[in-house]
């Protein structure tokens, strides 16, 4: 269907009788009695996005009677003006679709010329009532920053690095984790047969969550993360101690973002993002050779990379997904503005999107301490 007819559709479906307006702008009611909700992704992707997208049109039109217009590439789609009207018919059978299918980037409206007044600009051209943001730190800190410029966010937290302050979980942590805990598994294989100390080097940028739970659901003989910089002594002692205790072989977990003491964080290079992040990689291929030389043992690293990020969604992703598209639509459609969705242990509540950014929320210190006990 071409956007215009999907418009004209959209727009008959939100004006039956009896569908509550949320308002246009501030104080006028709108004229068509049919609420805009946009929705973007933010940022790297993750398994789980396309349920969101899928959830928030669901609820958005069958339900409430909204018409949902979808911004491609994030906050660049925004700022250019460019969307795909949503339906609940275009938005069908992508539940289990991997990546999102409106495309993502790391835009960032406050480091591009005129941004911000090009982001307003093309919500009022939208007549947009409310915008949701999916995304993570740097995609919800633009929406954080929006909210206090008086525009209507809603957040919904993803990111497969799980370092989202004020939820419990973000999407697509968990499906990471399988893909890191299954690749720890055939490792193990291979690691046996050949006698071999296997590095695995995992994403999660400044948080040691992906590592932690894949280590220890993969049952790691030690695990490097950035909240706790290593000794690369003791990682050799405890893979000598191992062997000499007669096992043949040793699998090393480490983050991208882990750092040994006195030493700094490996990058893949210096550029920075438009949000200031460097690449992280390479610390994995730094303990090879570290780990090689001090012990002696034949050991090979692994970089999953963005393998992590790809594919289809685990269920509790997609129902974590799933859930926090439907609370994202019914806050839009109360006017609940400034919010972010998130998980508190199994329930789905609404917090300041400024308590979700600015710091980033770390490794818990007794799950270490768990993954810990299996060391060496
Ligand atoms: O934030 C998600 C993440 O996958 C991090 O774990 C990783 O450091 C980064 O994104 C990689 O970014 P890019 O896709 O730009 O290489």
């Amino acid at each position: 269907m071409s956007k215009v007819l999907e418009r004209v559709a959209s727009a008959a479906r939100g004006s039956r009788p009896g569908r509550r307006s949320i308002g246009w702008g501030p104080t006028a009611e709108r004229e068509d009695g049919v609420a805009r909700i946009g929705i973007l992704t933010g940022g790297g992707d993750c398994p789980g996005l396309n349920a969101v997208i899928r959830a928030v049109v669901r609820k958005g039109v069958n339900v409430h009677g909204h018409a949902v217009v979808g911004y491609e590439d994030g906050w660049r789609g925004v700022i250019e003006n460019v969307v795909t009207y949503l339906t609940p018919e275009n938005t069908s059978g992508i539940l289990h679709k991997g990546g999102t299918m409106l495309g993502s980037s790391r835009t960032n409206p406050y480091k591009e010329d005129g941004g911000v007044e090009r982001v307003k600009e093309s919500l009022a051209a939208e007549k947009i009532d409310c915008l949701i943001a999916v995304g993570g730190e740097d995609t919800l800190g633009v929406a954080e920053k929006l909210t206090s410029e008086g525009l209507n966010l809603i957040g919904v937290p993803k990111t497969i690095d799980n370092d989202l302050n004020a939820t419990d979980f973000t999407f697509g942590f968990h499906t990471a984790v399988q893909i890191c805990t299954d690749a720890i598994d055939r490792l193990h294989s291979t690691a046996e047969s050949h006698n071999r100390v296997l590095v695995l080097e995992v994403m999660g940028r400044h948080a040691g969550w992906i590592a932690a739970y894949s280590g220890i659901a993969g049952g790691a003989d030690s695990i490097l993360v950035p909240e706790r910089p290593f000794d690369i002594d003791e990682v050799c002692s405890h893979i000598r101690r191992r062997h000499q205790r007669g096992h043949s072989f040793s699998i090393v977990v480490v983050a991208e973002g882990a750092v040994p003491r006195e030493g700094a964080e490996s990058l893949k290079t210096q550029e920075k993002d438009a949000f200031g992040h460097v690449r992280l990689g390479g610390i994995g291929v730094w303990l090879e050779s570290e780990i090689k030389e001090r012990t002696g043992f034949d050991t090979r690293a692994t970089i999953l990379g963005h393998i992590q990020r790809g594919g289809t969604p685990t269920a509790f992703d997609r129902v974590l997904a799933t859930r926090f598209g439907i609370a994202a639509i019914d806050a839009a459609t109360e006017e609940d503005y400034g919010k972010m969705v998130a998980l508190r242990g199994s329930d789905i509540v609404r917090v300041p999107l400024a308590d979700a950014v600015g710091t980033l929320k770390t490794l818990d210190d007794d799950l270490y301490e768990v993954a810990q006990v299996f060391f060496g």
